[in-house]
Order: structure tokens, then C-alpha cells, then sequence
């Protein structure tokens, strides 16, 4: 595996792979690489030639009281982890290297933005697009892995690659889990024992809607409503936001016709998490 640092290293790289005719796939993460992060590396293994990873906590997507200088950073680890799963390439540049002094230039997808995430992280998705579209630029793949975990990401990610016909392959894979329940992320490492057993109410949420709807409630209020009493069980941690949206336009849906996306955030202790599920008629 080649460990690049440089946009130029890198985009040559990725130039001479699809010169010899190879596919490309490209998985972007911020590190501190968990089996979520290594589900897409094997996706992306199992319909490319070859893989290029990155590793870049981005700050652009950080708010300002938000966790940037003490996001986890394990480098070594990560590294030692994409190269045993055949990962050819890493770029792994640094702030100043994706940042140049004074750059002020964003990419910006208006409204779907400020939804789910959005509403509580204004930026974040402005500093998700940004970041992503420039990957996009220097490494020009075939196809990009992304997670279900982040289903707003994806969802702007995708209309981000259509609206500026990015012309590569957005892949969604599904949420890798823990044996209990919870979704795998980086920011579980910031949970104590204690806050580890509450965070499972998230995923229980989602369980007791997607129940319910199998029983054949289709009334998104009646679903949200069941979805939320379930997080009164955990008064530590704090709903942030708990919707029920069409998973294309993250618009709130009152009667589910069609697959919709019912996705939550929620504190535990000072430690945002979030998940999802899609139910599907
Ligand atoms: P990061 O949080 O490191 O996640 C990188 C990728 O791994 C994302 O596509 C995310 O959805 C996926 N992922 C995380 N946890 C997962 C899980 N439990 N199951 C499946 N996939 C999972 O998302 C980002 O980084 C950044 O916003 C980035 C796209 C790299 C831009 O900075």
C-alpha cells in the first residue's frame, strides 16, 4: 500500500491506475477505522481493481463547540488495517495540504442541507460537500463507498454528484452494528461503560418503530411518537432529533407509500450519535 500526502502524489496515482484500464474505487473516511469503515473497503474491493482510501479529519464540517481537536485519531492502527484489506492507495493529506491559506470556496447543496443533521449542525454539510467534491477531483474513481450510517450524507452526496455531474458511482452500503445493537462510529470510543449500556435505547427506538410497522402502521406521527417514548426509558440521553423523510429529498413524509428513512440523533452524555433504519412497503 502507497501512503500518499500530497494532492499531486495522489491524483497521479489515481491517474496512472485508470490509465492501465484499471477500476477504481475510492472509500473517504476520517479515520479511526472501525468494521463499518472496513464493510465499504470490501465492497469497493469485491467490484474494483483496485482501492484508495483517505484518511482526513476534515474541519470544515466541525462546528465550532463541536469535537475537531479531540476527534480520535489512530493513524498507525489505520493504516495497518487498509493495508490488510488490500487497500492500494491512502491519502492521507494534511489541513494545509487540502486547505491552502485562505481558501474560501464551498460547495454547497441548499436545502437538503439543512435538514436532519443540518438543523442541528448548520455547516456540516456544506463542509461534507466541500471536502468530498475535491476527493472527488483528485482522485476521479469509478465508484465511492459510502455508509447507510450517515443516510443524509448519502443523500446529499448523491445529489451533489448529479446536479455538478461528478460522473462517478456513489455505493451505499448497509450499517455495520455492534452484536447489541448499536451502530458502529468512531465517537462510540467516547462512551463510558455506563453511557455504552444507554445507547442502546437508539437502536431500540428504531426496533419498536420498525415493528410497528410491520404490525402495518403506515401514520408516520403514530410511528415518530412510539419511536420517541421509547428514549423515556433513557432520561440521560437527550433526543436531538427523531424524523420520519423521504430518504431522497430528507422532506418529513405523513404516510409511508413509498421506502422511507426513519432516522434519529441523540446525546449521551456530551456524545452525539445518530442512526437509522429504511422501512420498505
Ligand atoms: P467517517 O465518519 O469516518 O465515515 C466514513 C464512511 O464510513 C462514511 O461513508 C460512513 O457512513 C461510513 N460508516 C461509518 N460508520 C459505519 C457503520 N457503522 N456502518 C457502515 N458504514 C459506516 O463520513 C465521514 O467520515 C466524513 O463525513 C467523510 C465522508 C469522510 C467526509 O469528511
Amino acid at each position: 500500500m502507497r501512503v500518499l500526502e500530497t494532492i499531486k502524489q495522489m491524483r497521479s496515482a489515481c491517474q496512472a491506475t485508470k490509465q492501465e484500464g484499471r477500476r477504481l474505487g475510492f472509500v473517504p473516511t476520517m479515520g479511526a477505522l472501525h468494521e463499518g469503515h472496513l464493510s465499504l473497503v470490501r465492497a469497493a474491493k469485491a467490484r474494483c481493481d483496485v482501492v484508495a482510501a483517505s484518511i482526513f479529519v476534515n474541519p470544515t464540517q466541525f462546528g465550532p463547540n463541536e469535537d475537531f481537536s479531540k476527534y480520535p485519531r489512530s493513524f498507525g492502527t489505520d493504516r495497518e488495517l487498509l493495508e490488510k484489506e488490500g487497500v492500494e492507495l491512502l491519502f492521507a493529506p494534511s489541513v494545509e495540504e487540502m486547505y491552502p491559506e485562505g481558501a474560501v470556496t464551498f460547495v454547497t447543496v441548499e436545502g437538503l442541507s439543512e435538514r436532519l443533521c443540518g438543523k442541528s449542525r448548520p455547516g456540516h454539510f456544506r463542509g461534507v460537500t466541500t471536502i468530498v467534491s475535491n476527493l472527488f477531483h483528485i482522485t476521479q474513481s469509478d465508484l465511492a463507498f459510502f455508509g447507510q450510517k450517515d443516510a443524509a450524507q448519502v443523500a446529499i452526496i448523491r445529489r451533489m454528484v448529479l446536479d455538478l455531474n461528478l460522473g462517478v458511482e456513489i455505493v451505499v452500503c448497509p450499517i455495520v452494528r455492534e452484536a447489541d445493537g448499536l451502530a458502529m462510529s468512531s465517537r462510540n470510543a467516547y462512551l463510558s461503560p455506563q453511557q455504552r449500556r444507554s445507547a442502546l435505547v437508539l437502536s431500540r427506538s428504531l426496533a419498536q418503530v420498525k415493528k410497528l410497522f410491520e404490525q402495518g402502521e403506515r401514520c408516520t406521527a403514530k410511528l415518530a411518537a412510539a419511536g420517541t417514548q421509547v428514549f423515556a426509558e433513557e432520561p440521560s440521553v437527550r433526543l436531538d432529533y427523531f424524523e420520519i423523510v423521504n430518504p431522497d429529498t430528507l422532506e418529513p413524509v405523513e404516510h409511508i407509500s413509498d421506502p422511507a428513512l426513519v432516522a434519529l440523533a441523540a446525546f449521551v452524555g456530551g456524545t452525539r450519535l445518530i442512526d437509522n433504519i429504511v422501512l420498505t412497503t
